[in-house]
């Protein structure tokens, strides 16, 4: 007999990305696909002493079970990371750790997504999202965004229009989009959540990767000058982009009802983030590791981004437009059909991968009214060299489209 599945799951498809990805094994591909950190960056010889020292210091708490709010030296430590962030009154009782920032969205849906609410999310937006607030009953609505991030014109009209549960942004170099949000329409954010009592849920993990000057500060920083503003507003943060995926390791700063609801869900899930990597993450950040990584990172990122945006300029021309990103991991582009030359992204993928070069089409970043001609290009995870080679071969994909 067929197994009998949920009804929530007929809510979600498999994702198309993960269709794509399983092309990717084709031997000398070079990806621009990934969404994920290079692994040649990661601080190794800082984690294992982090990590040596757990075991040595706090064997017993480090390998033990723990409190579902996390693990009270490293609520601390990413209480003060926060302060250096710009916010300021983070006491370590005002965030919990979280398995990644997706537990800490999961948790958002879990606690307040009922079956076929309102959730306002950007167009495009990170895609997990999309599938994990479906899971919970949302029924989404996209808001358009530029490249100073979502247009709050329009946002306060769809927030009046459609009175959400909540509204989910990437303000800070947003995944897929690169964009960020000015902060002009940030002020105007915090002050549609206190004008229409909407939740704000701010995804910030890649808000430490900037490659000049810093970002304008978080919508959390910004909320002490918008009174009222952040008793609506839930702040997601993570080190997976910054130091280690692999650690798990994220957190959620939110009201205390909320945060307490979050937690009691977060018993059922998994009881508590491992103990271990939240030992180690709080040695990490106590030996004071963090802003040699962060300048590292930053600069790699940096001269890669660079390298990809000049070589797009110069080998694919007018036939996609984008804006060079200030920092993140992606360049979000959008052919332009110039010359007659291809406008689909999905079909351009079939052609790229043809030339030893993948990317992940942008489609299915939208909840809603999918842009076919736009597509989202890491520059994370390949050297300068292999960048220039990868947008040689787009260049060359664009020339012979595949049969
Ligand atoms: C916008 C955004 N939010 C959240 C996540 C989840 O990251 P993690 O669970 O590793 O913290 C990602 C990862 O790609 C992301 O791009």
């Amino acid at each position: 007999m067929p197994i009998s599945f949920a009804p929530r799951l007929d809510q979600v498809e498999t994702s198309a990305i993960r269709e794509l990805f399983k092309l990717l094994g084709k031997p000398g591909i070079i990806s621009f696909a990934g969404g994920f950190p290079d692994s040649a960056m990661f601080d190794v010889e800082g984690i294992r002493e982090a990590s040596a020292r757990a075991l040595a210091e706090e064997p017993g708490a480090a390998l033990q079970y723990g409190a579902t709010e996390g693990y009270d030296p490293l609520r601390e430590q990413l209480a003060g990371f926060m302060a250096g962030k710009g916010v300021p009154g983070v006491a370590p009782q005002h965030l919990i750790v979280t398995t990644g920032s997706q537990q800490a969205l999961d948790l958002v849906g879990k606690t307040l997504i009922g079956q076929g609410d309102k959730v306002i999310v950007e167009g495009p937006t990170f895609l997990a999202t999309i599938q994990c607030f479906r899971l919970y009953g949302a029924d989404l609505v996209s808001a358009p965004i530029d490249a100073h991030g979502v247009q709050t014109d329009r946002l306060e009209q769809l927030i009046a229009e459609h009175r959400p549960k909540l509204v989910y942004l990437i303000p800070t170099f947003g995944n897929p989009s690169g964009a960020m949000l000015s902060l002009e329409r940030r002020r105007r954010v915090l002050e549609l959540a206190v004008k229409y009592q909407t939740v704000i849920v701010e995804d910030d993990p890649y808000g430490d990767l900037y490659f000049g000057e810093a970002p304008p500060p978080s919508l959390l920083a910004l909320s002490s000058q918008v009174p009222g503003s952040r008793e609506q507003l839930v702040h997601c943060g993570s080190l997976s982009k910054v130091l280690s995926p692999g650690l798990r390791v994220g957190w959620m700063i939110a009201p205390p009802e909320l945060l307490a609801k979050a937690t009691m869900c977060k018993q059922f899930s998994d009881a508590h983030t491992s103990t271990f990597a939240q030992a180690t993450a709080a040695h990490y950040l106590k030996a004071g590791r963090m802003p040699a990584t962060l300048a590292r990172v930053r600069g790699v990122y940096a001269e890669r981004a660079r390298a990809m945006g000049d070589a797009l300029r110069r080998d694919l021309g007018d036939a996609l437009a984008f804006t060079q990103p200030g920092g993140g991991l992606f360049i979000w582009a959008r052919l332009t059909g110039a010359g007659g030359r291809v406008a689909d992204g999905n079909a351009f993928a079939r052609q790229a991968i043809e030339q030893g070069v993948a990317f992940v089409p942008g489609a299915p970043f939208f909840c809603a009214e999918p842009d076919p001609a736009t597509l989202r290009l890491s520059f994370a995870t390949a050297n300068v060299d292999k960048i220039r080679e990868g947008v040689g071969r787009l260049a060359r994909a664009l020339a012979h489209p595949a049969p």
